[in-house]
Formats: structure tokens, sequence, C-alpha cells
């Protein structure tokens, strides 16, 4: 559906109750015929919390000092890979910092030992990698990239996200997002909603970027402050502030939806951090139809905190799982099937 620049604005800026009712009815019902009531399930593996480089937002940032640093081992990446099997997903997701110890080689062989073991689908996030290891990997099998802008905000960006070597941006995350378009993976980009800095205008023309680069997945979260992070230290956000990031990231949540109708879009770990409660029910009931739970074995998750209080945490995979299938049946939704890949 089209929707111009300004009703995008009056969406996102208003908070009178019946207007976002009709937002959110409108989502949902877009998100019906785009997609169907199917929930894809994507089991999510936090392969390692090494990063080379210094996310002023992200807690796993290279300067963190505070954390100790694990990357898993190839027979972990594979057990995990078939306990998402097992549990009926579809899909894993092996993500991590921007590591350079993960070399094209190291993964390809796991990527291809994972297609030979199950018929998952395996998607990667892993940062902004040269155009030879993401051709690679496709090779060895791969068959999605996420890899998010974060803001179309060039100057917001450019601060939150220093460069590698000083005085060189190298390619931006839009040109390697068109990489791998190239290399035809299926691509997944996406934002946060509420950093500092970040303006209304700026998140009306992140949804112009949704729309121009036909992205077949598009994650969105509220962003999170971090102690540990250069923005966590020099804005304190409040209770407010944060209500807003969690509110605003809904909205664009269903904004994507009306304006994408046909993409894989998750309720973000983000949305249930900020909502233990309810986030992953609400983001499901206004646009989105994927959940990622995180099958990471647990004594590592609480080194990958890429914000506090990260949700599931402390939550054992059984526990998890039946959460997430229980919430799906009370919201009448059905468990995907297969690898629910983007159906254009
Ligand atoms: N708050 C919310 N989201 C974050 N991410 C990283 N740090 C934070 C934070 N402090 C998101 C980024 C990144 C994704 C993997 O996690 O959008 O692309």
């Amino acid at each position: 559906m089209h929707l111009s620049k300004t009703i995008i604005y009056n969406w996102l800026t208003t908070n009178d109750k019946t207007e976002l009712i009709e937002l959110w009815s409108l989502a949902d019902r877009v998100r019906r015929e785009g997609v169907g009531d199917a929930i894809h399930l994507r089991g999510l593996l936090e392969i390692s919390n090494y990063c080379c480089r210094k996310c002023r937002y992200c807690g796993i940032n290279g300067v963190n000092k505070k954390i100790e640093r694990y990357r898993l081992t190839e027979e972990e990446i594979l057990s995990g890979a078939k306990q998402a099997f097992r549990l009926g997903y579809g899909t894993v997701v092996l993500q991590g910092g921007e590591d350079y110890g993960i070399s094209a080689l190291w993964l390809s062989e796991i990527i291809k030992k994972i297609k030979a073991a199950t018929p998952l689908a395996v998607t990667l996030s892993l940062g902004e990698r040269s155009n030879s290891d993401l051709a690679a990997w496709k090779k060895a099998g791969a068959d999605r990239y996420l890899l998010r802008f974060e803001t179309s905000d060039k100057k917001l960006y450019n601060y939150i996200h220093p460069p590698l070597k000083y005085g060189d941006r190298g390619r931006s995350r839009i040109a390697i997002l068109n990489e791998l378009k190239e290399l035809n993976y299926e691509v997944g980009s996406g934002i946060m909603v509420g950093i500092p800095g970040q303006t209304h205008e700026s998140l009306v023309e992140d949804l112009q970027i949704f729309i121009a680069m036909d992205f077949d997945m598009i994650g969105i979260g509220p962003y999170l402050p971090h102690p540990d992070t250069f923005l966590g230290k020099k804005y304190s956000l409040d209770s407010q502030d944060l209500l807003n990031n969690e509110l605003n990231a809904y909205k664009m949540i269903a904004l994507t939806r009306i304006l994408c109708p046909d993409i894989n879009m998750p309720s973000t770990t983000a949305l249930a951090t900020a909502n233990t409660k309810n986030g992953y029910a609400l983001g499901l009931q206004r646009g989105a139809n994927v959940i990622m739970p995180n099958l990471t074995p647990i004594n590592y998750r609480s080194k990958y905190l890429i914000y506090p209080a990260k949700s599931c945490i402390n939550q054992d995979l059984t526990n998890q799982h039946q959460n997430v299938i229980k919430m799906i049946t009370d919201l009448k939704r059905t468990v995907g099937k297969g690898q629910g890949p983007r159906k254009k």
C-alpha cells in the first residue's frame, strides 16, 4: 500500500488512541493478507561475541573490556542447528560480532555440514564482511544474510558507528546490502528506533529505503541503552523515553508491514526486552510474522548482551519453546512450516 510521507509522519507522531488502534488493525490486516497467519520460527545461535567494531550503542563492541569473549566451536554450532531442526524450526540464524577469527573457510565448512545434515535454511548475521567472504558462504549453501543499516540519518550513523580504520569508512551498509542481493542471498535489513538524536523525519526516510531496496526481511527494535557503551554513558534515557522507543518501534513495524506487505518481519528480542510481558505478542499483532527463539547454549548467553537484561537469557530451551508455542496458540496463529522464505 502506498502512503505519502506526510501521512507516515502523522502516524509516527500521533498519540491519539483511536488513530493508533486504526494503525494496528490496518497493519494486522495487511499482514494476514500478505503473509498469512503462520509464524515462522528461526533458531538463533549467537556464535561469537568477538567484535572489531566500536559501535557506540552495542554492548559487545570491541572496546568493552568488561565482557569475556567466546566463539562457539563447530560442534556447538552443529548441535545448535540440529536442535533447531528437532524443535521443528525451518531456519537457523548464525549471528555474531564482526569477528575475523571466523574465517571464510571455517564457516563455509560448517554451513556445508548444516545443509548436509538438516533441511534448514541458513541465515548469517556477521557484520560487514568482504565480498569474497559473503560469496564463499553463499557458495557453501547459506541462504540469507541480515545486516541492519540502523538509521538513514548519515550523520547520526557515522557518529554511532565509527569506521574500522580512521578516515576510511569502507563500503556503506547499503552498498553491502546491494552486493548481497547480487550474490542471490535473501536479504534482511532494519533499524533501531529511539537512538539519541534520531528524528521522526529520518524514520520516514528509513521506510523509503525499505521500499526502494525491496528487502526480503526487515528487523526493527527499540534502542535500549547499555551502560558499557559510549551512548549508554552519555545519554541516560528516562523511563518515558524508553516507553516511547517501544511505542515508536511498534509504529515502525506496523508502517513497514503496510508499505511492504509480503516481507518477513520478526517481533524482535529487543521488543521482548523492553516489554517482557507483551513485547513479542504485540509485535506479532502489529505486523510481525517471525520469532527468533534463542538457541545459544545458556552458559554463553549472558556474554552476548548487545543491550542489558536481554530477554530469554536465562530461559532454557524447552521452556522458551513452550512459551513461544503457547503464545502463538493464544494469538490464534499457526506455527510456520518449512524454511519460510519470502514469497513474492
Ligand atoms: N539496543 C537495541 N538494539 C541494539 N542492537 C545493537 N545494540 C543495540 C542496543 N543497545 C541491534 C542493532 C544490530 C542488531 C544485531 O542488534 O540494530 O544490528
